[in-house]
């Protein structure tokens, strides 16, 4: 994996896989909102050994944009063998209940607008019959909580648009991988007070990097996030709704 699309790449999990990527000398391309930081990240990229870094700030819900983002990335790499979507918002789950319009553009942000890119990226990847697929979905879409749905609603198509395109892609040998990270202490997650169940963004790089080498389906990251989502995908409704999850 030599030439690496990442969108969203002034994130901080992205951050850390980049770095995994850029010790082995990976080329990248890098989207995110904000160009200062995309420069910054480039910067520390091509120190740890990165042969060459570019990036491109992008509105991920600027859509019209998607096509020509991945032919730049494209052009600017001399072709892609990866890619990997790792953008995302964690909306006030309270606030999207009084408004509409946030419902909607959390809804873009996390959901809609990955699908965009993944339409566009199964299509080129599988004209090239290699190469790699992956996103960062979350285990909050595999239950719909209280405490954030409308985030989980969006990861949850997210994982179910990806499973559909690794059926898809199996036959031209594309690898497609979804990524469903428990709590992470990142900025996204400032706010919130950590415990025992909390990763730090290495950890969960370093997991993904060898899910996207071996082209792996779905990976839980931590692993153990596997069998707390087992147990409350399965925990019966007249349970499940008396809890604050
Ligand atoms: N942290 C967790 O506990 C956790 C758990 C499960 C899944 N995840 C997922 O992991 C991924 C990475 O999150 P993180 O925790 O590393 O968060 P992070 O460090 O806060 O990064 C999120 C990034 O997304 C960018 N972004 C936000 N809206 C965007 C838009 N419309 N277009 C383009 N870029 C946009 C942000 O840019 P600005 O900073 O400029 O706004 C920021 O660089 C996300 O998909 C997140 O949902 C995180």
């Amino acid at each position: 994996m030599h030439k690496v699309l990442i969108l969203g790449g002034a994130s901080a999990i992205a951050q850390a896989t980049a770095r995994l990527f850029a010790s082995e000398g990976a080329s990248l391309f890098l989207t995110d909102l904000r160009e200062e930081r995309l420069k910054m990240v480039a910067d520390d990229l091509k120190v740890r050994g990165a042969a060459k870094v570019e990036y491109l700030a992008v509105d991920a819900n600027d859509l019209e944009r998607h096509e020509e983002t991945l032919q730049a990335a494209d052009a600017a790499l001399g072709g892609l063998d990866a890619a990997l979507i790792a953008y995302g918002t964690l909306p006030d789950q309270r606030a999207c209940e009084q408004s509409w319009e946030l419902t909607q553009r959390e809804f873009s942000t996390n959901g809609l607008s990955l699908l965009s890119y993944l339409r566009l990226l199964g299509n080129y990847f599988e004209t090239k019959r290699a190469g790699c697929i992956a996103a960062i979905s979350s285990v909050a879409g595999d239950r719909g909580r209280q405490s954030n749905y409308t985030y989980g609603a969006a990861k949850g198509a997210v994982a179910i648009y990806l499973g559909g395109l690794r059926h898809h892609l199996y036959k031209s040998g594309v690898k497609v991988v979804t990524i469903k990270p428990g709590f992470v202490d990142t900025p996204m997650t400032a706010a919130y007070k950590k415990g025992l169940l909390w990763a730090k963004p290495e950890a969960v790089a370093r997991s993904i990097y060898r899910a996207m080498r071996r082209g792996k389906g779905v990976i839980y990251v931590p692993w153990f996030w596997w069998f707390i989502m087992l147990i409350i995908r399965n925990l019966p409704d007249c349970i499940f709704n008396r809890t604050k999850l």
